[in-house]
């Protein structure tokens, strides 16, 4: 199947279907992931066909249209593959496979089908640093004897001190406790351990050995000859580690990489992505990549790879994509900057400079699946570092309407930003991190491996709401829902805001309507200067963008005043903006 898109970003309509089965490369520059809006949708969490409480292929597949309304580009699904399920999927157990909770390999294909007839590509997840320790390789190193070639494909090595009891060195998991795992060897006595950067059923492959490449490259052969458009790729960043293991400390002003939270508070010790660990962005990584790149290059249709790789700093980011490795990278940069004018140009104009030095777009993006979302975090008023998560017993809760003015505010920022852009399903709802939710309802890792001290990442996956009236808000047929979706989420629905107007949704359709007629994704920004310091103002082709980070009403310009107000964040009276608001005028 080709899937190149020969119109020019822009050309194509909001409603109408647009096919995307046409051969023809687009010129080198112009290709669609330059300036594409991708959705990320998180499958458990999306639409649950079979009433298991447990979104699904299937429940995609029949929900696409809302996404063509919506005007995303493509779609990037996290992972569906056969899995325990210990990491909510990122602990692969068959690489090509489909897990029954999800559905079947024909699911998959006509999820895939029903997209591209709609104009939406597909991007799925790889999780290429770890497999699941339920994996047939993982079990076969497990039944051989040290020092086999079974063992090694993952980190396998012998402990310290008199026995070995002790782990081969100080590494702690990003979810928290040792890195290390000890086994039980065949014959019964205590034997290796094992290195895992996340939970313990998360075995890391050994990337120094041929057959992980091999069976790598075929995994990228199998999905690419069913048709996906690219990949996404976790932890692109850990997949190498430095030879000899050392061990590491990191240091005590350690942000997450490096840089302040997102309230412009510095973090506390942040032990998620400490800086200049001997396992983050070793320059080994990026031959893995290069190697990728060649694969995806023999197949039609300007396919692509987006690195999940927190490192710091952006030019750092860059190299990942070096117009022979990747194509795009998340710019976490940008989603852990503060809702803070002076911090938001520095950043993307850092942004700007470091992916253009190597050829490359920006992306953008503000929520995913590991973070608070945005709706909340732009209003805690307590440092909140990555990872930690957010619940009952937090410090610093956010005031729900201050949390969805600013994060409109931001979204309208970033939607005008030339390059890439990442929106995390139901942030087109304005819905907030769920808080409260009861301590045995939580499942991610991060929640039981530090017993408790880290919510972790429950609060942003609930299942999203559908229809105001129907049972599980519409998510599910039967009401079932993996985690308990709050009751007053009612007006969060999709079906209540479609229409409606100054709702969240349409403020969103509106935005990529807009962006794509003014082509603002392959465009270029140049800075308005002279308004007050708590602004941010830009022009973008013939859109010019002006987005208040403070709480009191800026004054416009006679010139801006007097313009065509093409959208607006919030309400505002035309001669000001108000606090926290983004308004995009027609520039003259
Ligand atoms: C990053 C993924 O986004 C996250 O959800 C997962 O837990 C870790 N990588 C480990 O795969
Ligand atoms: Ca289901």
């Amino acid at each position: 199947m080709t899937t190149a898109n020969t119109s020019a970003p822009g050309d194509t309509t909001l409603e109408g279907t647009r096919p995307i089965d046409t051969p023809e490369p687009q010129a080198s520059g112009a290709e669609w992931w330059r300036s594409a809006v991708i959705y990320q949708i998180y499958p458990r969490s999306f639409a649950d066909a079979n009433g298991d409480g447990i979104g699904d292929l299937a429940g995609i597949a029949s929900h696409l249209e809302p996404l063509r309304d919506l005007g995303v580009d493509a779609v990037w699904l996290s992972p569906f593959m056969t899995s325990p399920q210990k990491d909510a999927g990122y602990d692969v157990a068959d690489y090509c496979d489909v897990d029954p909770l999800f559905g079947t390999l024909a699911d998959f294909d006509a999820m895939t089908a029903r997209a591209h007839e709609l104009g939406i590509r597909v991007i799925i997840d790889l999780v290429p640093n770890h497999s699941s320790d339920q994996h047939k390789w993982f079990r076969e190193a497990l039944a051989s004897p040290p020092g086999s070639p079974q063992r090694a494909r993952y980190m396998f090595r012998d402990g310290r001190g008199e026995a070995g009891e002790l782990p081969p060195n100080n590494w702690q998991s990003v979810f928290g406790g040792p890195a290390w795992t000890r086994i039980t060897e065949p014959d019964g006595r205590p034997g290796q351990w094992y290195l895992h950067l996340f939970d313990s059923s998360q075995p890391d492959f050994d990337w120094s050995n041929p057959d992980v490449w091999e069976m790598f490259r075929g995994v990228l052969r199998f999905w690419l000859d069913r048709g996906v458009d690219g990949f996404r790729v976790d932890v692109a960043h850990g997949m190498v580690k430095q030879e000899g293991l050392p061990d590491y400390t990191p240091p005590m002003d350690a942000g997450s990489m490096g840089a302040a939270g997102p309230l412009g508070l510095e973090p506390e010790i942040d032990e998620v992505e400490p800086v200049g660990a001997p396992y983050w962005g070793q320059e080994g990584v990026h031959e893995i990549f290069r190697d990728w790149h060649r694969v995806l290059a023999e197949y039609p249709g300007e396919r692509v790879l987006c690195a999940e790789a927190w490192v710091d700093p952006l030019t750092e980011t860059a190299k990942w994509v070096r117009s022979d490795e990747m194509h795009q990278a998340f710019n976490f940069a940008y989603l852990e900057t503060p809702w803070k004018a002076s911090a938001l140009r520095a950043v993307i104009d850092e942004s700007l400079r470091a992916f253009g030095d190597v050829g490359a777009p920006s992306t953008w993006v503000l929520s995913n699946h590991d973070v608070v979302r945005h709706a909340s975090r732009f209003a805690l008023t307590a440092p909140n570092p990555q990872g930690k998560g957010i619940g009952p017993k937090s410090p610093g809760k956010p005031i729900p309407e201050v949390g969805l003015r600013r994060a409109r505010a931001a979204s309208m920022l970033m939607l005008a930003l030339p390059g890439g852009a990442y929106l995390y399903q139901g942030e087109e709802l304005g819905l907030p991190e769920v808080i409260d939710l009861p301590d045995e309802a939580r499942q991610d890792p991060t929640w039981f491996r530090s017993g408790g001290e880290r919510y972790g990442r429950d609060g942003c996956r609930v299942p999203i709401p559908w229809e105001a009236g129907s049972p599980a808000y519409g998510f599910s047929p039967t009401g079932a829902s993996w985690l308990p979706q709050p009751l007053d989420w009612g007006g969060y629905a999709r079906a209540s805001q479609v229409g409606k107007e100054g709702s969240t949704l349409e403020l969103y359709r509106r935005a990529l309507r807009l962006r794509r007629e003014h082509r603002l994704g392959s465009g270029t920004l140049t800075w308005v200067d002279g308004l007050p310091e708590d602004v941010v103002a830009f022009r973008n082709g013939p859109v010019t963008v002006v987005a208040n980070t403070g709480t009191s009403p800026v004054p416009l310009p006679a010139q801006l005043a007097a313009a065509e107000v093409l959208l607006a964040s919030g309400e505002h009276s035309g001669a000001s903006v108000p606090g926290d608001t983004t308004l995009w005028f027609r520039a003259l």
